[in-house]
């Protein structure tokens, strides 16, 4: 997945994540390891719902991401609220050079990378205190596993969860902390023709009007109403918190 597949997706992913981190357990797991001296640098940021709620707090945020119009909504909400301490990035974790910070964190991420011994390696380096990594404990493949057996004929290959994480993280030499949190699962849709187009998306189906005819009878009987809306039928999803202390690591390593 590269940066023009969340270039198309960022406007629809801020929207849906806009004013989530407030009440985010990630947020307050942060902010204990933060002051106003430190300096946190957030992976993969997104559209910077972490680093816009964290910036108040702290020194500086960087926020690094290989999506430029991710950085662009991110850098107008900043502008939005007034935030003047986040510096944007544009690149892939792998390729681009960042000084040593005290607070790291990858929210949302690291499933998508290939090489997650490379990168998590270099999230450490990158770190002089605390490291944040947050990703679902499920593998949410598992959610649309039905609908991608009906549609391809095959099951879904499930993608990682924390616990591969953890044992790359051990590979590593790191014994992080783990802690599994609920979250409120927030997917709404205006209707039935936008859980159309998205799960269209996920599933990775062309544009017919079967295939459109075909989901929509599938999602009518799978989402629920809510609100006026329409929202699947979870009301949460369960998401880990790794931790570990890079500053503890080298002092053991001396
Ligand atoms: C699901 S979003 C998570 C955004 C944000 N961290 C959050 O929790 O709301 C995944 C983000 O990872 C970024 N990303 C993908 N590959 C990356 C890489 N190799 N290095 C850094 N960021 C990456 C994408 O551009 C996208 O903005």
């Amino acid at each position: 997945m590269g940066a023009a597949f969340w270039d198309a997706r960022a406007r629809r992913y801020a929207t849906r994540t806009a004013r989530t981190a407030e009440a985010d357990p990630l947020l307050a797991r942060v902010q204990s390891a933060t002051g106003s001296e430190t300096v946190v640098l957030d992976v993969g940021c997104g559209p910077g719902r972490f680093a816009l709620a964290l910036a108040p707090e702290v020194a500086q945020v960087v926020a690094v991401d290989p999506s430029p119009a991710m950085l662009t909504l991110l850098r107008r909400q900043a502008r939005r609220e007034g935030v003047d301490n986040v510096t944007t990035v544009t690149g892939r974790w792998q390729d681009v050079e960042i000084e040593p910070v005290d607070v790291t964190l990858c929210s949302y991420v690291l499933p998508l990378i290939e090489d997650a011994f490379g990168f998590l390696a270099k999230l450490d380096a990158s770190c002089r205190h605390e490291a944040f990594v947050y990703l679902s404990a499920m593998s949410t493949d598992a959610v649309v596993d039905p609908f991608w057996r009906h549609f391809h004929d095959a099951p879904r290959k499930p993608g990682p969860t924390y616990l591969d994480a953890l044992a790359v993280l051990a590979e590593l030499g790191i014994d992080a902390d783990v802690e599994v949190v609920e979250l409120p699962v927030r997917t709404r849709f205006d209707g039935l023709g936008e859980a159309v187009r998205d799960y269209r998306d996920h599933l990775l189906l062309g544009d017919s009007p079967e295939v459109r005819k075909e989901l929509r009878a599938l999602l009518s009987s799978w989402l629920v109403p809510a609100d006026g809306s329409l929202r699947p039928p979870l009301r949460s999803t369960p998401a880990a918190i790794l931790h570990w202390r890079a500053h503890r690591r080298s002092l053991l390593r001396r």
